[in-house]
C-alpha cells in the first residue's frame, strides 16, 4: 500500500496534552513531556498521534479557545519544543496530526478583540454579528452545544449588536462567509504544513458555513443539541453546503502540501448518509464515526451502527473508529472493565482507521474530580484526568501538583505496572497492535458478518488467502461459536486463554477472541 495511504491501515492515538506528561514540575502536561514519552506509543504500536491543541489559549475550553493559531501555549512549551516533538516523532515512526479549531476563537485572539472594537473595524466582519431580533433579544432560536450556556449568542453591550458562539461567550464563532477568514485559516494550515505536521484534525467540522442569513432552526428544532435530527428538516447551523465546500478547500491546501496529509474531521452528524458526504473524494479522508462510538454495548447494536456507516460510504470511503475520547467517559466506566477488553478487540480488528484515546490502553478510569477542583465549563474533567505512568503521587505524570487528580492508582492502572505484566490491558493493546500490524485482513481486508449466537458479534476479515475471524462476547454468557477445521486461535481478550489449534470454540463471558482461518 503507497505510503501517501498510511491514514487507512494505521492506528491513531490521541493524546490531550495537558494530561499526558509535565515536564517541568508545573502540573500541566507539556509538549516537551509528550516527546520524552514517544517511545511508549512505538512500543505500543500505534502510525500516529493526534494532538488535542497546544496553542495558546486562555483556558475557558482548555485549548479549545484558541488565541493564537500559530504559536504554543507557554505553558505547553515554545514552537523550538513542538519542532522537536515532530522530529522524534518521525525518527520514531510516528505520523503527528495537530488540533484545528477553525470554528470559533478565543475571545482573546487580536482578531476578536479588533472585531469587537467598533462596527467599523475592519475585522468586524470575521466574525458573526447581528442585530437583535426585532423586539430586542438574541438574534434568532440557536442555542451553544454546552447546556449549561444556553443561547448561542451574547450581546456586546458597547457596539449594541450579538456576536453568535457556538460553545461558550469566550469563543465566538468566525465568520466562514468572508473570504479574509479562509484566507487566514489556509495560513493556519500551511503555517503547520511547512513545519512538517502530517495533518490535521477538524474541530466541530460540521459547524463551518453556517446559514448565511442567520435563519431560525425548526421550531422542532430549536432546542436540539449537536444530536438531535429529524428525516426531513434541518439545522441552519449545522452541516451545511457550505460548510462542505470549506472543507474541500482545506483539502485543496493539504493536498498541495504532498501526499500522505491526512484530514481527520470532527463531523457530528446523526446520519451515516450525512457522514459520508463528509468522506466524498475531494473533502474529507477520515471522519469519526460517533454512531458507533455511542452505539450501547450490545452485539446487534454495534454490528448494525457498523454496517449502516460502511453502507453508507462512497467509493474509496474509509469509517473511522473510536471508544472514547476528551469528550466523553472513559470506555471502562462506560462498559466496564471486561467489557473493555472485549472493546478493545473490537476497535483493532474491524475494517477502518482506529483512534485510540491515551490511557485507553491501560483501562484508566473516569477519575472523580470533587466540585473545587473542576475546570471544564462542560463537565468532561473526568476523562481528561492524568496519563498515569508509574504507581505513587504523581503517577509519573508530574512532580507537582497535577491539574487534575490523577486518581488513586491502588488498581495497577499504570504503564510501569502493566508493562511486565502479560495479562495486563497493556500488553493485551500491544498484542492486538503487533498482530494488526502483521496481518494483512485486519489492515485492509474485506468485512463480512458471520451467524453467531444471540449476543455474540462475529465477523470475517479476508484480504486473499488471509482469513481472519472475529467473534465478540458482549453479555456475562458463554456461547458457542462455529469455526472451520484447521482453525488457530491468535489471540484471546481473555489471558488465561492460550492460542493454538482450535477444534470447537466456546467464547466465555465477556470474551473477545481472534481466529485464524484456513485459506
Ligand atoms: C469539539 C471538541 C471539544 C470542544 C468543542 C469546542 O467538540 O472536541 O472538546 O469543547 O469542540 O471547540
Amino acid at each position: 500500500m503507497a505510503d501517501g495511504e498510511w491514514w487507512r491501515h494505521g492506528v491513531l492515538y490521541q493524546v490531550y496534552p495537558r494530561s499526558f506528561a509535565d515536564s517541568d514540575g508545573d502540573g500541566v502536561g507539556d509538549l516537551r513531556g509528550i516527546t520524552a514519552r514517544l517511545g511508549h506509543l512505538a512500543d505500543l504500536g500505534v502510525d500516529g498521534v493526534w494532538l488535542s491543541p497546544f496553542y495558546p489559549s486562555p483556558g475557558v475550553d482548555f485549548g479549545y479557545d484558541v488565541s493564537d493559531h500559530t504559536a504554543v501555549d507557554p505553558l505547553l512549551g515554545t514552537l523550538a519544543d513542538a519542532d522537536a516533538l515532530l522530529a522524534e516523532a518521525h525518527r520514531l515512526g510516528l505520523r503527528v496530526l495537530v488540533d484545528l479549531v477553525p470554528n470559533h476563537t478565543s475571545d482573546q485572539h487580536p482578531w476578536f478583540l479588533a472585531s469587537r472594537s467598533s462596527r467599523d473595524d475592519p475585522k468586524r466582519d470575521w466574525y458573526v454579528w447581528a442585530d437583535p431580533a426585532p423586539g430586542g433579544g438574541p438574534p434568532n432560536n440557536w442555542i451553544s452545544s454546552f447546556p449549561a450556556v444556553g443561547p448561542a449568542w451574547t450581546l456586546d453591550a458597547a457596539t449594541g449588536q450579538y456576536y453568535g458562539h457556538a460553545f461558550t461567550p469566550q469563543q465566538p464563532d468566525l465568520n466562514w462567509w468572508n473570504p479574509e477568514v479562509r484566507d487566514a485559516m489556509d495560513g493556519v494550515l500551511r503555517f503547520w504544513l511547512d513545519r512538517g505536521v502530517d495533518g490535521f484534525r477538524i474541530d466541530v467540522a460540521h459547524r463551518l458555513g453556517k446559514d448565511r442569513d442567520l435563519a431560525d432552526n425548526p421550531p422542532e428544532l430549536a432546542g436540539a443539541r449537536k444530536y438531535a435530527w429529524h428525516p426531513t428538516l434541518r439545522q441552519r447551523n449545522l452541516n451545511t453546503a457550505e460548510g462542505h465546500a470549506i472543507l474541500r478547500r482545506f483539502r485543496r491546501v493539504v493536498d498541495a502540501a504532498g501526499p500522505g496529509r491526512v484530514l481527520l474531521g470532527e463531523a457530528v452528524v446523526t446520519r451515516p448518509e450525512e457522514l459520508a458526504r463528509y468522506l466524498e473524494p475531494g473533502e474529507l479522508h477520515l471522519a469519526f464515526d460517533f454512531a458507533f462510538t455511542y452505539a450501547p454495548w450490545d452485539a446487534a447494536a454495534v454490528r448494525a451502527a457498523v454496517e449502516a456507516t460502511a453502507a453508507a460510504l462512497p467509493p474509496g470511503g474509509w469509517p473511522t473508529l473510536t471508544l472514547s475520547n476528551h469528550d466523553i467517559a472513559r470506555i471502562v466506566s462506560r462498559l466496564g472493565r471486561a467489557q473493555a477488553r472485549t472493546a478493545a478487540v473490537l476497535l483493532l480488528t474491524l475494517r477502518g482507521t482506529p483512534v485510540l484515546y491515551y490511557g485507553d490502553e491501560l483501562g484508566m478510569a473516569d477519575v472523580e474530580v470533587p466540585p473545587e477542583l473542576a475546570r471544564d465549563p462542560d463537565g468532561r474533567d473526568p476523562q481528561r484526568t492524568p496519563m498515569r505512568w508509574s504507581p505513587g503521587p504523581g503517577a509519573g505524570f508530574t512532580t507537582g501538583t497535577p491539574w487534575l487528580p490523577v486518581g488513586d492508582g491502588a488498581d495497577g492502572v499504570d504503564v510501569a505496572s502493566q508493562a511486565a505484566d502479560p495479562r495486563s490491558m497493556l500488553a493485551l493493546h500491544r498484542r492486538l497492535l503487533a498482530l494488526r500490524r502483521a496481518t494483512p485482513a485486519l489492515q485492509r481486508g474485506s468485512y463480512r458478518p458471520v451467524d453467531a449466537p444471540d449476543g455474540v458479534y462475529a465477523y470475517l476479515r479476508e484480504d486473499g488467502a488471509d482469513r481472519i475471524l472475529v467473534a465478540l462476547g458482549f453479555t456475562a454468557r458463554s456461547a458457542d461459536v462455529a469455526v472451520p477445521e484447521g482453525a488457530m486461535l491468535l489471540l484471546s481478550s481473555d489471558p488465561d486463554r492460550a492460542g493454538g489449534p482450535l477444534p470447537a470454540l466456546r467464547l466465555g463471558a465477556h470474551e473477545g477472541v481472534v481466529v485464524r482461518l484456513p485459506s
